[in-house]
């Protein structure tokens, strides 16, 4: 018999941890839809949103039940595509070769990887100029177990439960083979392990978008004491620029910006001031901020909500100054000094609840990351 967890959730988030006492839904506002506390259910059950729910609350896959070293496949299955389009290039493909561990790299078992825009960017070929070789496996959320490692590598060993973004630099020369498949290789100093508090959905939620948003929040010398806006603070970066600002930064005070409907949301994530776009226009406000971290791509508007000498970060789209835009480095240090946050509960993934989408249905869960309203990550779990 399985023990499995099941939970009373906000709607916008999806807490499948297996330690449910560090699931932290307790801070939920008393007017949102959260129910209460977690509880811990046994068996088989559908109850909570049908198979692919019950199957995602199974207690998480520990080292033992997986491939040692000795048993990895030389073939696996994999999400593959040819040629730069929409996401119907993407193929099943099951006999596709495993990929080759360089010294400093460890073969990953992946459980589960999330979509990032940057995934289907660069399916569509905008990054044709400095991408890897076609065909392509998409993906650079990565949570798995180490079930290889090259002859350099320190501080991982085989059976270490891991997390990360493959790609060291998101768009110069990704790698050809990515997370969404059964197996990954990536560097190690690109890994860090996984909070212990997390299961493999959670963890693969973080990476690349927690690594934004705390690269993002250096590069503005954001630091205690200091204002904030977030724009598009539902998504899958917003969600963790509001919580890092405020849990790890020290933020006197957090804005961020979302339709109606994500309100209270912003506000359980530790956003003082919860702006309406659908209603008010956050740069006729007549409070400024230290900084402004713009994940929409609305720059020109951003900079009117800065105060003098303050800081615009810019993820997406045409940069008015002061705004600076970056793009995002891979680092397993960086997520190891983050996960003491992430243990605490302090800092928590957002899962979308339209997912976790089973590996077969990518194809969907890249249709729905394309219509720009997801609420923090679009998970892939379980993955075979
Ligand atoms: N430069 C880099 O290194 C880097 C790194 C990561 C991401 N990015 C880019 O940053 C952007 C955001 O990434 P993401 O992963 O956070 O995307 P995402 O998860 O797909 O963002 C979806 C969210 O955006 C919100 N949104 C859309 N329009 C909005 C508006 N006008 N005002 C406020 N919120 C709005 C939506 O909320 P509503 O439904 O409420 O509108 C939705 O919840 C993408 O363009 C991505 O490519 C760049």
């Amino acid at each position: 018999m399985e023990a499995l967890l099941t939970f009373q959730a906000h709607p916008f988030i999806f807490p499948i941890t297996t330690k449910p006492s560090l699931t932290p839904i307790s801070s939920f506002p008393s007017n949102s839809t959260h129910q209460g506390t977690p509880t811990i259910a046994i068996a088989s059950s559908t109850r909570g949103g049908g198979r692919r729910r019950s199957e995602l609350l199974k207690v998480s896959p520990t080292s033992e039940t997986i491939v040692t070293s000795s048993s990895i496949p030389s073939k696996m299955k994999a999400w593959v595509y040819e040629e730069y389009g929409d996401s119907q290039v993407l193929k099943f493909e099951d006999e596709i070769e495993v990929p080759e561990v360089k010294d400093d790299q460890v073969l990953i078992k992946v459980f589960a990887a999330a979509l990032n825009p940057v995934d289907f960017k660069r399916r569509q070929g905008k990054f044709k100029a400095t991408d890897s070789p076609l065909p392509t496996v998409p993906g650079y959320d990565v949570a798995g177990v180490v079930v290889k490692v090259g002859s350099q590598v320190k501080s991982l060993k085989e059976g270490d439960e891991v997390y990360g973004d493959v790609n060291e630099k998101a768009l110069e020369n990704p790698k050809q083979f990515g997370s969404l498949a059964e197996y990954t290789a990536v560097e190690e100093k690109l890994l860090a392990v996984k909070p212990k508090n997390l299961n493999f959905a959670e963890a693969a939620a973080l990476p690349l978008a927690i690594e934004t948003a705390n690269e993002g929040l250096e590069k503005a010398g954001f630091s205690a004491g200091k204002s904030i806006l977030v724009l598009g603070g539902a998504g899958g970066v917003g969600s963790l620029v509001i919580q890092l600002a405020k849990q790890v930064f020290g933020a006197s005070r957090v804005a961020a910006t979302s339709s109606t409907g994500k309100l209270e949301l912003l506000k359980s994530l530790g956003a003082d001031l919860a702006i309406d776009y659908t209603k008010e226009n956050f740069e006729d406000l007549p409070e400024k901020f230290d900084v402004v971290y713009d994940t929409v791509g609305q720059c020109d508007k951003a900079v009117k909500a800065v105060k003098e000498g303050g800081s615009v970060v810019v993820l997406t789209g045409a940069v008015t100054p002061p705004g600076f835009r970056f793009v995002v480095t891979s680092d397993g240090a960086a997520l190891a000094k983050l996960n003491p946050f992430l243990e605490s509960g302090k800092v928590r993934p957002i899962l979308d609840p339209k997912g976790p989408f089973p590996f077969s249905q990518l194809v969907q869960a890249f249709s729905y990351l394309e219509t720009g309203r997801a609420v923090g990550k679009v998970v892939i779990y379980p993955i075979p």
